[in-house]
């Protein structure tokens, strides 16, 4: 799997990632091919002015994006991104008049184009799965008043939920179909595998928890599991999504679809179950 490859390789680039590629950039093309996370260490303003721009990698765990890659991931128009280069002149090199790096697109942003069905079925996934996202602080909040049986049973069904539809479904598409699409050493695919992997900690840990009947680590590894994949989907939808469909060629669209045809296909019965526990787990006495 394209994400298992990544994360090794992932370990290896994050142990080798040292402040030398902060010492001393001299120009904005140096700081542009500098890690994200060693800008934003080196100087902190930057993650402010980032942050105002929509590209929200404070709060990246993983942060091996280049800067420059960073930026033209966000679909920025080119005056945004000169005055963001700009600003960040400004906090780098105080003082100085800097040549800005002229702005190169590829394509026209993604966001003025309408998502292909494909990717547009994977957003209407997102959905399924916030809604049920949203209700699991809420279900670790209610397993303080002591682990009954009914919530036991809530408990490994929204588990069984996280597994089979957010994970082997909809993550299998993304991993095992469109991510291939891709370059697999690109650092935004690197950052959403690492979250999935991630994610699946938490599943693991709440299991255990709940065998163990460890009601306070059931809460936390749901609610901790709810932040993460709260905010993937986010940048998902509004980040990675967008790009990705800026570069597909139709004939991959059309791959695409078929692709994901044979997967709805293969787990129809599963999901028309899971999708239904949804919907009667969000109206779910237990939680209101
Ligand atoms: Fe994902
Ligand atoms: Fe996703």
């Amino acid at each position: 799997m394209i994400c298992q490859d990544i994360s090794s390789k992932l370990q290896k680039e994050l142990e080798t990632m040292t402040t030398e590629s902060t010492a001393g950039p001299k120009t904005m093309t140096d700081v542009l091919g500098l890690y994200i996370k060693d800008v934003i260490r080196a100087y902190p303003p930057v993650g402010d002015v980032l942050g105002r721009s929509g590209i929200g990698c404070v709060a990246c765990s993983v942060g091996s994006c280049l800067l420059r890659d960073v930026v033209g991931i966000h679909n920025l128009s080119g005056e945004q991104e000169q005055a963001l280069y700009a600003d960040i002149a400004r906090i780098i090199f105080p003082g100085q008049t800097m040549d800005i790096p002229k702005t190169v697109r590829k394509a026209a942003p993604a966001g003025n184009r309408k998502l292909a069905p494909p990717l547009q079925d994977l957003v209407q996934e997102h959905a399924n799965i916030k809604r049920v996202l949203a209700q699991l602080p809420t279900l670790g909040a209610t397993l303080r008043a002591g682990l009954t049986p009914e919530l036991r049973l809530s408990v490994a069904q929204a588990l069984d939920f996280i597994r089979q539809y957010a994970d082997r479904f909809h993550h299998a598409k993304e991993e095992d179909i469109l991510f291939t699409f891709f370059d697999a050493g690109s650092d935004i695919l690197k950052v959403m595998c690492a979250e999935h992997e991630a994610g699946r900690q938490h599943v693991r840990s709440a299991s255990a928890a709940l065998e163990q009947g460890d009601a306070a680590g059931i809460a936390a590894s749901l609610t901790a599991y709810a932040a993460l994949l709260t905010e993937h989907i986010r940048k998902e939808d509004e980040i990675l999504y967008p790009w990705m469909n800026s570069q597909l060629t139709d004939s991959q669209v059309g791959q695409l679809f078929t692709k994901f045809r044979e997967v709805d296909r293969q787990f129809e019965a599963g999901v028309k179950r899971q999708l239904a526990w949804a919907e009667e787990f969000v109206f779910s006495p237990i939680l209101h």
